[in-house]
């Protein structure tokens, strides 16, 4: 369950919605006037929160594929959600109970590989967040997506963009990596269906 809201004249308008999922297009950007672009500006709670929502809630910037915005979530919420349920970024997947163990869920935040599903959005004030979404489209991919469809990197491909993002954070900080290198960077991300082993 969450909150879709609006602001007119400076007032904040709320209506309670329901489904298995939120789309994220919850307001439309011209009857926002505080809002910036791509952003929704979204409540999402748990169910449980949602009738405390006046105490709990926060309002945070943040940057995500390139684009400024803000949202409005309970501050307990983890990353994987917002990304998932506000801004729709499918690509963030969850392969474990989230205690960290699949990497799946790995995007960059601010330059570093992070498991989404391990950080609270009440650390994300002002963070520059990338996913998959942020790197290449199906007409244009990024290189790194290029060489995992070369090298046949995939099978069903849920654990890929995470690895992708893995990938990127590693090469954004050096790009000529050697064995130890590459294998410590991807040390939290599981493929489960290939039999890969960790050597
Ligand atoms: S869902 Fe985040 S590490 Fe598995
Ligand atoms: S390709 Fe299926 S989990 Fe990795």
């Amino acid at each position: 369950m969450w909150l879709e809201v609006s602001e007119k004249q400076g007032r904040s308008l709320f209506s309670m919605k329901s489904g298995k999922q939120c789309s994220g297009g919850v307001a439309n950007r011209g009857d926002l006037p505080g809002a910036l672009s791509y952003d929704p500006v979204a409540v999402y709670l748990s169910e449980k929160l949602i009738m405390d929502w006046r105490r709990i809630v926060k309002k945070i910037n943040l940057k995500v594929n390139g684009r400024p915005g803000q949202v409005v979530v309970d501050p307990n919420l983890v990353l994987i959600d917002t990304l998932r349920g506000v801004y729709s970024l499918t690509s963030v997947k969850q392969s474990c109970d989230r205690k960290g163990q699949c990497g799946a869920c790995t995007v960059i935040v601010n330059g570093k590989a992070v498991r989404s599903c391990l950080v609270k959005m009440d650390d994300m004030e002002g963070a520059d967040i990338i996913t998959v979404e942020g790197l290449g489209t199906p007409d244009n991919p990024h290189l790194i997506q290029e060489a995992f469809v070369l090298s046949g990197a995939i099978q069903c491909g849920f654990c890929t963009p995470g690895m992708i993002m893995a990938a990127r954070a590693l090469l954004d900080t050096n790009p000529n990596p050697g064995t130890e290198e590459i294998k410590k960077a991807f040390r939290r991300n599981l493929c489960r269906c290939t039999g890969m082993s960790k050597s």
